[in-house]
């Protein structure tokens, strides 16, 4: 049977039925705009400041600052339009439902699949961003054990450490994480509240301690743009190919914008919580740059030919383990720490690992909890086998696709380098975060006299905005990272045309609406089937 593009395109789940369920959960409205922001910078601050930033300055060298400002832009407007769909689709699944009900099963289909870049890869990303300060300040600094080269990092040929083979910290802390989330822990709004003030606390510490320090020297910044504005197509350098590595950094606020639903007066508080959030992380993350760059320097390394060795490339493990770069921020596991260390502030850095080392778990949590529950919407839809989203009879959890999950992330953490990892997540949460902002305007074509709780003013200047912002960073990452995109793609619908699309439930003509876990959920049929089949 041939498939013409109307009869891929078709099946759209109705919104009515969406909402339907929605609204019998109504979920009391207690969030003010401030404790949104708290929840939004818990997402937000991660390995992106805590360790990226020294692949950041390998590929921009000072003028990392200038890419902070380029991917917090381009990540404002992107909030801009999740806001306007979540507070107006309030129910779990994100962009993969959002796409669901503007565009059909198999645009959804894509972006589900790319979501799996955005969460599970990143979580593996944070994980491997933690086993460097875990491994640095925890067990060097403070018990003097170093583990040996082959448990610290993955294999060099995928882009790890010299002499590494398997990253044992990072696997053990993506399964760690994930034994909690199958016992049912989820996120408290106060252990968040606690995790946030020691984020803070360490960012404003570093910030003071470095900005004020008698080694700041203005001449760091000099030559601002080594590696230029930018490197161009696939070349992952200059400030922009920075942006699209360190845009990570700001990754997980779209997980603020599922909470738009629980908003007092979201109109105004939804886009303060994520505008604020995404303002104060950019603020504090350009400082942070200013501070590491202003007193021990920023500079790639660069290769023969003027041009900086890829991040975390073999040539580049290879220059930072001759003892006159071993010191420099581009080769730091833990870049933060490394600075306070090198300008003498040995303690407050060893303090700044233990906040790494106590917040960074909270991120992969929200991650690979943000992955279960896509899986567990895509699962009940009929996308994926049904079996994944059964609920344990005595934690309340889908225990099985969660296991699933987690194994993923650590495989994923035990052998991959954090900057890859860090590239691909990208990758899938530039689609994921242009496919949105296409939601947005197709939603207001086809259904524009539909209640918005949060209607945003200038859609048709802010959506293509982003859209044309995602662009821009995808095809800025460094190559193998656009590639994988399209190949992932291909691999999602080779599963989609021989599993998801026969057994889809609205394919079957069921509409099926899952809110969350044990929570309320509905099921309508629909006449006739929406491809003319039944059963
Ligand atoms: N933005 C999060 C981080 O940087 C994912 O760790």
């Amino acid at each position: 049977m041939g498939f013409n593009q109307n009869m891929i395109l078709d099946r759209v789940k109705p919104l009515d039925a969406i909402l339907a369920t929605a609204e019998r959960k109504s979920l009391h409205r207690s969030l003010s705009g401030i404790q949104l922001m708290l929840f939004g910078i818990g997402c937000i601050i991660g390995t992106g400041i805590f360790v990226l930033t020294a692949a950041g300055a390998q590929k921009a060298g000072p003028g990392l600052m200038l890419a902070f400002i380029i991917a917090g832009a381009v990540c404002i407007v992107a909030a801009l339009c999740y806001s306007e769909v979540a507070s107006m689709i309030p129910v779990a699944g994100s962009a993969y439902t959002y796409s669901y009900a503007s565009m059909g099963e198999f645009m959804a289909w894509t972006v589900g699949w790319a979501l799996i870049l955005e969460y599970a890869v990143a979580a593996s990303a944070v994980s491997v961003g933690w086993s460097g300060y875990f491994s640095g300040t925890i067990l060097q600094e403070f018990f003097g054990i170093s583990l040996p080269a082959w448990l610290a990092a993955g294999p060099l040929a995928l882009g790890g450490a010299p002499g590494g083979f398997i990253n044992l910290p990072a696997l053990v802390i993506a399964l760690l994480v994930t034994a909690l989330l199958v016992v049912g822990t989820s996120e408290s709004a106060k252990v968040n509240a606690v995790l946030v003030a020691i984020k803070i606390s360490a960012l404003l510490a570093f910030i003071g301690l470095t900005l004020t320090s008698s080694e700041f020297d203005m001449a760091n910044f000099n030559p601002f743009l080594p590696a230029g504005l930018d490197g161009g197509f696939g070349s992952g350098i200059g400030a922009v190919g920075a942006a699209a590595t360190i845009f990570f950094a700001y990754v997980g606020f779209d997980a603020v914008s599922t909470a738009a639903e629980e908003t007092k007066n979201p109109q105004k508080n939804v886009p303060f919580g994520l505008i604020g959030s995404l303002l104060v992380c950019t603020v504090f993350y350009i400082l942070v740059v200013a501070g590491a760059v202003g007193t021990i320097g920023g500079q790639p390394i660069m290769g023969p030919n003027g041009i900086p060795f890829p991040a975390g490339s073999e040539e580049l493990a290879r220059q930072c383990a001759l003892p006159a770069y071993s010191g420099m921020l581009v080769c730091s596991d833990e870049a933060l720490a490394h600075v306070l260390r090198q300008i003498g502030f040995g303690t407050i850095g060893n303090m700044l690992g233990i906040a790494a080392f106590l917040a960074l778990p909270s991120v992969i949590l929200v991650l690979i909890f943000a992955q279960t529950r896509i899986f567990f919407v895509m699962s009940r839809d009929g996308l994926l086998p049904e079996r994944l989203s059964t609920v344990h009879p005595k934690w309340k959890t889908p225990h099985i696709v969660t296991i699933m999950t987690g194994l993923v992330v650590a495989v994923g953490a035990a052998f991959f380098p954090v900057g890859l990892l860090a590239d691909y997540a990208n990758a899938g949460t530039l689609y994921a975060f242009f496919m949105v902002a296409v939601t947005v305007m197709v939603l207001r074509k086809k259904d524009p006299t539909r209640h918005r709780p949060f209607k945003m003013a200038g859609v048709w200047i802010i959506a293509p905005l982003t859209m044309a912002g995602c662009l821009w960073l995808y095809l800025s990452l460094p190559y193998q990272a656009i590639l994988v995109l399209p190949i992932w793609a291909a691999i999602g619908l080779v599963i989609y045309f021989a599993y998801g699309r026969s057994r889809s439930h609205l394919g079957r003509g069921i509409v099926e609406v899952v809110d969350d876990i044990g929570g309320e959920e509905t099921m309508v049929p629909i006449h006739p089937p929406a491809d003319g089949k039944s059963g």
